[in-house]
């Protein structure tokens, strides 16, 4: 997986508009046309201490996650990546779609605070790598740097 043409290929997807509508949906339709073995790839974004469903590729989902609750309120509460090898040994995983078997997630920021999340799952158990980590990492970073809420 090429992390820096990812990169290159949202800072140009950008160019057209930093909104953040149009730029979360490009990315995760990047994302989920990219990377390989993926059967779900969104946001959700920080509502009244909540998640709520952003832009997305794959199955409908949950709509709204407590802070604190599954893989995505937990990385939002901790503000830490999530990077899950077996999604059904996570305490309060929150099964959107049952083909899913390992996930990542990273928070991403807005003036030192949490105000969204990429979620990623794969119906592949330990699909996501400490490379693959790194390289999302670098990916929101990028996206915090030019994306206007
Ligand atoms: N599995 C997630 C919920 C979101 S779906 O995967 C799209 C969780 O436990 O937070």
């Amino acid at each position: 997986m090429n992390y820096k043409t990812l990169n290159e290929q949202l800072l140009s997807l950008s160019e057209a508009s930093r909104n953040w509508m149009p730029l979360l949906a490009n990315a995760s339709a990047l994302i989920y046309q990219t990377m390989e073995g993926l059967n779900w790839a969104g946001f959700y974004l920080v509502k009244d201490d909540s998640l709520l469903l952003g832009p997305f590729q794959g199955k409908t989902a949950c709509v709204c996650i407590p802070k604190g609750k599954g893989v995505c309120g937990s990385a939002y509460e901790k503000d830490e990546v999530q990077r899950v090898e077996d999604v059904h040994k996570f305490p309060g995983h929150i099964a959107c779609d049952s083909a899913s078997n390992s996930e990542i997630v990273i928070p991403i920021h807005h003036q030192d605070e949490v105000v969204a999340v990429l979620d990623i799952d794969s119906p592949l158990f330990s699909r996501f790598s400490v490379e693959d980590e790194e390289g999302l990492k670098c990916f929101v970073k990028t996206l915090e740097e030019i994306i206007e809420w």
